[in-house]
């Protein structure tokens, strides 16, 4: 019975002990003592359109770049310009398991299922550049241009460098992707209030020079000299507009008045030897931010839902200033 009572008293004393050396600290566990990633940790998968402008390229390299330099592992895709191809690659990213995705959306709809999927599986969208029309809970945060100021700055320029009276043409960007709707719209909310700035055609170019040259042949066909500004939602399309236009016999810049957007390096040239009148900048060096917000979202650090990039406006008082130091 004595040795019953001592063993059971040797059992009660081993729990007791045993206790104290499992029990959690009272103390809540500090931000310095979590396990916090840094960017070599990070596997980002990226999907981009595809190369159809200058500053589609600069916006390549600048992400490609800046994971190298940062030792982020990148997953890229090129889609072609093609929806479904970025959506193969989201769905590739997430079976990949990678730590988060980023995304150009090419047009704004039809990213829902998708992102979802992205959302189920615990992998956090950041959209660059474009936006997506979905609900706000599907991505993250939004990195990019403010593309409606931009097709407002654009209608600004024209009505100075017209005095308000323009029979103008106007390639658009790609069908249905934010820059192109934006611009359209931030365009006309500015000249509705002046009636004598008249858009006399407005068609899809493609953010493409090859599409911009035929287009603004056709518009020339049509409408001949009485055209006297064209509005470029990008300097690709305003640069094959200016070949149409010099086969044509006119002057680009004198005879018709040219604003695009993007500003680069090949805008600012064209800037200096006044054949595009006003360059809207849209800045597609987005890499240092985008994996700034990617290693801040992993970390599960608060971001803003928009953060947008700095930009300015380029005519013939800077563009050669700029020039020799432009990275795009
Ligand atoms: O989304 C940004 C736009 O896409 C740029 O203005 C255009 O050049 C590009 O292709």
């Amino acid at each position: 019975m004595k040795k019953t009572r001592t063993i059971l008293v040797l059992f009660a004393l081993l729990f007791v002990i045993t206790g104290c050396t499992t029990r959690q600290p009272s103390t809540p566990v500090s931000l310095a003592d979590k396990q916090v990633k840094t960017h070599k940790d990070l596997v980002v998968g990226f999907a981009q359109i595809g190369a159809e402008s200058e500053w589609r390229s600069a916006n390549t390299l600048s992400i490609q770049e800046e994971a190298e330099r940062l030792g982020v592992e990148l997953k890229f895709s090129d889609g072609q310009q093609k929806q479904e191809n970025q959506i193969l690659a989201v769905r590739k990213f997430i079976a990949m398991k990678v730590d988060v995705i980023g995304i150009s959306p090419v047009v704004e709809t039809g990213w829902e299922e998708v992102f979802q999927e992205a959302k189920d599986a615990g992998i956090p969208v950041i959209l660059v550049d474009r936006g997506a029309e979905v609900s706000e809970d599907l991505y993250v945060t939004k990195l990019g241009s403010d593309f409606l100021e931009e097709g407002k700055n654009a209608a600004r320029e024209m009505i100075k460098l017209t005095g308000g009276n323009a029979r103008i043409v106007e390639l658009q960007g790609t069908p249905g992707s934010a820059p192109a709707v934006d611009r359209y719209e931030g365009f006309r909310e500015i000249i509705k209030d002046y009636p004598n700035m008249l858009i006399l055609a407005s068609e899809n170019g493609d953010f493409t020079r090859a599409r911009g040259r035929e287009v603004m042949e056709y518009f020339l066909e049509e409408y001949g000299a009485t055209i006297n500004a064209l509005y470029a939602h990008n300097d690709d399309m305003a640069l094959g507009a200016i070949q149409a236009i010099e086969e044509f016999g006119l002057n680009p810049g004198v005879d018709i008045k040219i604003v695009s957007v993007d500003a680069a390096k090949v805008a600012l040239q064209a800037i200096i030897d006044g054949k595009i009148n006003v360059s809207v900048e849209c800045n597609p060096l987005l890499g240092p931010q985008f994996f700034e917000l990617a290693l801040k979202v992993v970390n599960g650090v608060p971001v803003e839902k928009e953060v947008p990039s700095i930009e300015t406006i380029f005519d013939i008082n800077n563009a050669a200033e700029a020039l020799p130091n432009r990275k795009y």
